[in-house]
């Protein structure tokens, strides 16, 4: 395989150097603004597309542009293509996923969900036979990182953010990690596999981590729950639920467990039943051997996207009910069953209403922060 590698940040560098240990992977080129000091270097991204005999094109630059332009072109150009980024595959999957079937080309991204986890590679495989009928799990090291340092070791959420940032698990811009984009994006990729369909990024409510304290996580504590921030989606009575939110789960669930930069994710199908993947969710090694592993996919015969149907589904969070850990300065008379330290738990309601709420709230109060109670496991 001839290989034309977008990026040599965090991830790129650990791309390179996994492929340049193996003797079926040749990577031609390596496209980066800065001088990165490799024979591979170019700032010219054509080379890699008019370079007929690299067979697949590598993006890890991150973010939407170019690296929108620079995948269409490369599908264009008739290159399989592999990718880490999972902002991008989840803006533009209808014209991707469509670019690459036109073109009867690979279009891989095994990396964008849960870093160095075969989560779409397994989700692929399980919707061959059977119907997936929900998905759940965490899908972010930072916040991850940052939650557990939290609770098991007293550090600032400032201090744990920075740590992650300095271990490479964080985004370049990390909002997109503690507002929740980030496992939004990861989540709807693994929706839409999972369930055939193409769902609207803007329909996904999604509340982050931001804004927890210190006493919010002394107030779970005292209760015996942790804090989580997790991912959902299921499909039940014709109608579709996807959504992001922090979640209080008994101390003994399996997913309070899970540390440091870790990530599990849960898939519950009509036969199997409930199947979840551990691993390290972010990092560059476990990313970068994510990605090298779609290669040798490609190489073992790959030739398309995980899932060939993407109907239009209009996203119902009025079927998915819990109370809520709900702490702000705005009015939660009307809401409020008890009170729980610094804030109230909810009476139960729909994440639907719950968005509704604190998207009216935030004006008054953008320090809000909302967690959701959970009941089962
Ligand atoms: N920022 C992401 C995370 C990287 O922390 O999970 C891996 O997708």
């Amino acid at each position: 395989m001839i290989i034309g590698l977008m990026g040599f940040g965090t991830i790129g560098a650990g791309v390179y150097e996994l492929a340049k240990s193996r003797k079926d992977l040749t990577v031609r080129y390596v496209l980066d603004i800065r001088e990165i000091g490799i024979p591979e270097w170019t700032t010219r991204a054509e080379d890699l597309f008019e370079d007929k005999e690299v067979d697949t094109v590598i993006e890890v630059m991150g973010g939407l542009h170019p690296a929108y332009e620079f995948v269409a072109a490369a599908l264009k150009a008739g290159k399989n293509v592999v990718t880490a980024n999972k902002y991008l595959v989840a803006t533009y999957y209808d014209e991707l996923t469509a670019l690459a079937k036109e073109q009867d080309v690979a279009f891989r991204c095994t990396a964008a969900v849960g870093g160095g986890i075969s989560w779409l590679t397994s989700l692929e495989r399980v919707r061959r036979l059977e119907p997936v009928v929900a998905l759940e799990g965490i899908m972010n090291g930072t916040t991850n990182y940052i939650l557990t340092n939290m609770a098991k070791n007293g550090l600032s959420f400032e201090t744990a953010l920075s740590e992650a940032q300095a271990l490479g698990y964080a985004e370049a811009d990390p909002s997109a990690d503690i507002d929740g984009l980030d496992v939004m994006h990861k989540l709807l990729l693994s929706a839409n596999i999972a369930f055939d369909v193409s769902l609207d990024p803007k329909e996904i409510d999604v509340f982050g981590i931001r804004n927890i304290t210190d006493d919010d996580v002394w107030t779970f504590k005292s209760r015996h729950l942790t804090c989580k921030l997790l991912a959902r989606a299921f499909q039940k009575n014709g109608k579709t639920a996807v959504f992001v939110q922090p979640t209080l789960l008994s101390e003994s669930a399996l997913t309070a467990s899970v540390p440091t930069n870790f990530n599990l994710i849960t898939y519950d199908t009509a036969f199997t039943g409930k199947m979840s993947y551990y691993g390290q969710g972010a990092g560059r090694y476990p990313t970068a051997a994510n990605v090298v592993q779609d290669c040798l996919d490609l190489l073992s015969g790959v030739t398309k996207f995980y899932a060939d149907a993407a109907d239009k589904v209009a996203v119902d969070n009025s079927v998915a009910k819990y109370q809520y850990y709900l702490r702000t300065t705005a009015d939660t008379k009307a809401l409020a069953a008890e009170k729980w330290g610094d804030g109230v738990l909810t009476k139960e309601m729909s994440v639907a209403e719950m968005a509704a709420f604190a998207e009216k709230a935030k004006a008054e109060d953008p320090r809000i922060f909302v967690a959701a109670l959970k009941n089962e496991e």
